[in-house]
């Protein structure tokens, strides 16, 4: 049995003031029995891991050039991330996917680029509003679990954290149903038991997608969820707050 992981991820957005802000509450308000991620601009990853060191918040990366070191103006690869005590890397994000062309093949890249140097990568998933009335939801997730599957062995495997989010819920304050979610997470565990067969990792699966407090209990006591990624909500220090406090008692 997992403890409650609640990941937060700022996006574009957020403050020094804020991390402050949310430092200073979660080292004396946070509860223990949540892990507890934060997923940051990537220039406020070394500060944040500083800030957040007397809280048991772990603070990470949103992204990743999955490339070695060399001439790539304006990115990030994985050992400038650890270089800053970064183990923690989102993966996948379908803002990435569909705002910046992210493929499955790349999105394999990053996940073994972050396991070859040590940190956790969280991989996102999930289907369009199209591809779910279309009827393809699963068929969509399949396809983008598979081609992390046909790349990494069970062993690797047992590093990854998978994020369902569906696109349709990110930012929409449209969330899936308890039911719909815990259908799909339980598809998710399926799919990678049948491709492991007796090695498969007991995998952290995650439901991201207009997360916030109220609907976080109702989540938690699917069996297949084991935590939430939260977008909007985390950037409100009492949400999150709030959220991680739930979810510490929702198990
Ligand atoms: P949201 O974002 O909680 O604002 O919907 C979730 C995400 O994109 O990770």
């Amino acid at each position: 049995m997992h403890r409650p992981l609640v990941a937060g991820n700022w996006k574009m957005n957020g403050s020094k003031s804020l991390l402050v802000e949310m430092a200073t509450a979660f080292r004396s308000r946070q509860p223990a029995a949540c892990d507890t991620w934060l997923l940051l601009p990537s220039v406020f990853v070394e500060s944040g891991i500083k800030q957040f060191s007397a809280a048991t918040v772990q603070v990470g990366a949103q992204n990743l050039n999955w490339r070695l070191p060399g001439a790539f103006t304006g990115e990030i690869d994985a050992s400038l991330l650890k270089e800053v005590g970064c183990r923690i890397c989102l993966v996948g994000h379908s803002e990435r996917r569909q705002i910046f062309g992210e493929t499955d093949d790349e999105v394999v890249k990053k996940t073994k680029a972050c396991i070859d140097h040590d940190i956790q990568p969280l991989v996102c998933v999930g289907e369009t509003l199209l591809e779910r009335q279309a009827g393809e939801a699963q068929q969509i997730v399949a396809g983008q679990i598979g081609a992390l599957m046909e790349a990494l062995t069970a062993a690797q495997m047992a590093s990854v954290i998978i994020a369902y989010e569906p696109i349709w819920a990110i930012g929409t304050h449209e969330v899936a149903s308890a039911d719909d979610a815990q259908a799909m997470h339980a598809e998710i565990r399926r799919t990678l038991k049948d491709f492991y067969g007796p090695q498969c990792p007991d995998t952290r699966l995650l439901y991201g997608g207009s997360v916030r407090a109220n609907g976080v209990k109702e989540l938690l006591e699917q069996p297949d969820i084991n935590g939430v990624l939260v977008g909007g909500a985390s950037l409100n220090t009492n949400e999150f707050l709030e959220i991680c406090n739930t979810a510490a008692v929702a198990v």
